[in-house]
């Protein structure tokens, strides 16, 4: 059997990032395997969160999902701290995972910053919370966009080592999926940093619930060069865009990026059209297509958001259908473990 799990925090401030690198894959994905799609409140209080604001955000991003396509009847949808397995497997991992495998994740550097001293414990453990979320179901299929490859290699990690230490073999080795040109969304002011809920400023991303003026309003003031739209011709013989290339002109290629992923268009396809063209001109194509696609998932998730008892009810159903998978598991691996039970 197929199974995809993945997450997304509810930190507030979903953007074009989060829809195109992994929302938008999970509808996609939602017919073809057995999915789980996770409101990762656990994850979120790694950081600091207001405890109101955690309330709502946690449904602003279940809207998301449901605004999105994610079919409640067909996959599971519920908040992680509803099943207890996520928090009791983590505890397990953390004492699976190495210290020195901890000390490589990029993202602790990257949100513990200068005062790591200061940063919470489980800030630092958070990939171990990660692995358990997957493996509770035994997935085998993460969606996730790139910035998530080192907690999946991780997660992979943790299974092979559960098993052998075990000698069981209780976990599958999760793979990645990893999908299409925008799986890297960057800021709109600064082509060298992804787009990211935590950026102070509003105008270095799209959320999802922005509406059409404040779309027209951000991609205008987007950084550009001063040069023209390039076309196909920087591309290697695969079609795909060269790293060299992207790096030379990171704010034009982010872009070009976001309007392939969101035409659904190849990359020779995108920069055939758009050869030679200036910025302001492509600027308002870019505009008109990104407020017909968010356009309606923006209002569809403020009209789930006033109904919060309709969300609420869902997340509870996915919760009891999400224990139903996960305890099992975890019995298993707490057998293998040797904690005597029952
Ligand atoms: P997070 O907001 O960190 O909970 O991320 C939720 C999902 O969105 C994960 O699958 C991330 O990989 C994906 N994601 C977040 N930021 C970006 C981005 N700038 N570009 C592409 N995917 C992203
Ligand atoms: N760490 C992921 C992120 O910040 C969210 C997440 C938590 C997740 N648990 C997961 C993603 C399990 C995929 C699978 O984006």
């Amino acid at each position: 059997m197929k199974r995809i799990f993945s997450g997304v925090q509810p930190t507030g401030n979903l953007h074009l990032g989060n829809y195109l690198g992994a929302i938008r894959n999970f509808v996609a994905l939602q017919h073809d395997y057995d999915s789980i799609y996770c409101v990762v409140d656990l994850h979120a209080i790694t950081v600091w969160q207001d405890p109101a604001e955690l309330a709502a955000h946690t449904r602003q991003v279940t809207a998301a999902y449901l605004a999105a396509g994610v079919d409640p009847e067909r996959c599971i949808i519920f908040n992680q701290s509803r099943v207890t397995a996520h928090s009791e497997l983590a505890w397990i991992f953390n004492c699976v995972a190495r210290i020195g495998w901890l000390n490589r994740m990029t993202q602790f550097k990257e949100k513990a910053g200068k005062h790591k001293e200061n940063a919470s414990a489980g800030l630092y453990v958070y990939p171990a919370l990660m692995a358990a979320d997957i493996l509770a179901y035994k997935a085998t299929h993460v969606p996730v966009g790139e910035d998530q490859k080192q907690h999946l290699e991780f997660a992979r990690n943790v299974a092979q080592k559960f098993n052998h230490d075990y000698g069981r073999e209780v976990f599958p080795v999760p793979d990645p999926i990893i999908m299409g040109s925008a799986a890297r969304v960057m800021s709109l002011r600064d082509g060298t940093k992804k787009m990211s809920k935590s950026e102070p400023s509003d105008m270095t991303r799209i959320n999802m619930t922005d509406d059409a003026d404040t779309i027209a309003n951000k991609l205008k003031r987007a950084t550009t060069d001063t040069g023209t739209l390039p076309g196909p011709d920087v591309l290697d013989e695969s079609g795909e865009l060269p790293e060299t290339a992207r790096k030379e002109r990171p704010e034009c290629y982010n872009l070009l990026s976001i309007y392939a992923a969101l035409a659904d268009l190849s990359w020779r396809e995108v920069l055939t059209q758009f050869e030679g063209q200036g910025f302001a001109a492509f600027k308002g194509a870019l505009t008109e297509l990104a407020v017909e696609k968010l356009g309606p998932i923006g209002s569809e998730m403020q009209r789930l958001t006033n109904d919060p008892a309709e969300i609420d009810r869902i997340l509870k159903r996915g919760g009891e259908r999400a224990a139903e998978i996960a305890n099992p598991v975890l019995n298993e691996a707490m057998d293998a473990v040797g904690f005597l039970r029952g």
